[in-house]
């Protein structure tokens, strides 16, 4: 039988979908154009393989896996939908003598480490942080797709290979630090392939998360991964272009943050952000709780308050007309949320689509104590628990590194989302304190500044760094 037999059986199941079990079990089923590219970073072999497919729906990725396998293939697929695990059982007779569908919970199911070939593309929910013991401990996940990568990888056998379609959540950010540790620790990663478009791959899906795919197998780390840094579905992946990447090149930092793209040359000669002693907080003031201490006016012994609506191209401006309370009263003393007076870089967490930058930087400079809404990160040179200010012209030449279009880019190569977290910001590449200060000796915090003159003195910089 063709491959289209079994894209047929996708396709009806697709359309037969209930959309409230859809939404419930996240049945996003997988397009044939990318299945056959998923599949083709298995290697290839002669010998008969056991394969496995964790939340396997109309069981296109097993079955596809099955076909290009040698005789003597084995599959099993677990589902826990009835009328999937029905569907993955007729595509996978199609190619396949011995299969096992198993009509349960992943989760309900005890699998040992003996397949040669685990395949998946798992629901993406976010779930309450859950550990999961393994044989090298216990591991922390806060998505159902961790969650299943975890089983898949245990599920291999030595030498054993697992290509997932998952999101690219896990590459950065604190909520899946331990996932990566632990993926990066017990298995060798071989390949990253990131989609270029959100829409393409799960077009009549609806999905419009950013998509990947990952290859991993149980055999010691090689020095080199395969990047495919934006695959689309469209053609074989065999066919675009990819490239060997040192592994080194692509993990960022202790939290293991790992990047699609290696680092720009320039950037590396750099420690990150933490590493040079700056340390990004986020605003301490959750508006909605603390309704009765804002305040329209200013009072004695109230503070200023800061929003994104008071950053102003790289400067911060107090008070400002907008819709929002611009002090706080002295009720917020109680509360846990007010800075000391001085030297700040603001950066706000949230960025659009639209905007020309993701990072949004500006500088702020308070002769009084004062409050950050928490939908700002500030930095400053003190810790988790004690913020202290920074040097006023550390605070300056901060705002202008971050406002440069080489920091701008890496933090989207680091990143997926819009929101910009504290803990990327932290493992971002920074000067010292002191070239901080030459840079705010060499250019004005002021709007009038443009772009090309910010990465213009930046790159003189850069130059006078790698002569020193
Ligand atoms: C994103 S869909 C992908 C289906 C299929 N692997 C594919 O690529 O087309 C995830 C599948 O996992 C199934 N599923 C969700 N939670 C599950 C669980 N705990 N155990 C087994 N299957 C599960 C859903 O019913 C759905 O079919």
């Amino acid at each position: 039988m063709t491959s289209k037999t079994i894209a047929q059986i996708r396709n009806d199941a697709a359309a037969s979908l209930s959309p409230q079990r859809q939404q419930q079990w996240e049945q996003f089923l997988t397009p044939m154009p990318v299945a056959e590219q998923a599949v083709s970073l298995f290697t290839l072999t002669d010998e008969p393989v056991r394969i496995l497919d964790l939340g396997s729906g109309s069981g296109i990725l097993s079955a596809v896996t099955a076909k290009q396998s040698a005789r003597g293939s084995s599959v099993v697929a677990i589902e826990q939908d009835a009328d999937l695990a029905r569907a993955s059982a007729s595509s996978l007779r199609q190619v396949c003598d011995n299969v096992e569908v198993i009509n349960k919970s992943v989760f309900d199911v005890l699998l040992d480490a003996r397949f040669d070939r685990v395949i998946l593309n798992p629901p993406y929910k976010k779930i309450s942080p859950t550990v999961i013991a393994t044989s090298s401990g216990g591991v922390k996940v806060t998505n159902l797709y961790t969650a299943f990568l975890v089983m898949a990888i245990q599920a291999l056998d030595e030498g054993g290979e697992c290509v997932a379609i998952i999101p690219r959540s896990w590459m950065n950010g604190d909520y899946f630090k331990d996932f990566r540790k632990w993926m990066l620790n017990e298995c060798c990663l071989d390949a990253l392939a990131v989609y270029g478009s959100r829409q393409e791959h799960f077009k009549d899906m609806g999905i419009l998360q950013e998509i990947m795919l990952v290859k991993v197998s149980k055999r010691p780390q090689t020095k080199k991964v395969i990047v495919y840094a934006d695959a689309t579905p469209a053609e074989p992946l065999e066919q675009q272009s990819h490239e060997p990447v040192a592994l080194k090149a692509l993990l960022m930092g202790s939290d293991r943050i790992v990047r699609i793209q290696q680092q720009d040359p320039r950037l590396s000669e750099f420690k990150t952000m933490a590493d040079q002693g700056l340390w990004v907080s986020t605003g301490k003031l959750v508006w909605f709780r603390n309704r009765d201490v804002l305040s329209n006016v200013e009072e004695p012994d109230g503070h200023p308050l800061y929003w994104s609506d008071n950053q102003n191209g790289m400067v911060t401006v107090h008070p400002v007309k907008c819709d929002r309370e611009q002090w706080v009263t002295d009720k917020a003393d109680a509360r846990n949320v007010v800075l000391p007076a001085g030297s700040y870089c603001l950066v706000n967490r949230f960025s659009s689509k639209e905007q020309r930058h993701r990072i949004y930087a500006s500088y702020l400079h308070s002769n009084v104590e004062f409050v950050a809404d928490n939908k700002l990160n500030y930095v400053h040179q003190g810790t988790s628990r004690q913020t202290v200010p920074l040097g006023d012209k550390e605070a300056r030449g901060l705002t202008l590194w971050l406002s440069s279009s080489i920091v701008d880019e890496w933090y989207r190569q680091v990143s997926g989302s819009t929101q910009v977290n504290a803990t990327d910001l932290r493992q971002m590449p920074c000067p010292s304190k002191t070239q901080l200060a030459s840079l705010a000796d060499s250019l004005p915090i002021d709007n009038t500044v443009s772009q090309s003159r910010i990465d213009e003195t930046i790159g003189r910089l850069f130059s006078w760094v790698q002569a020193s």
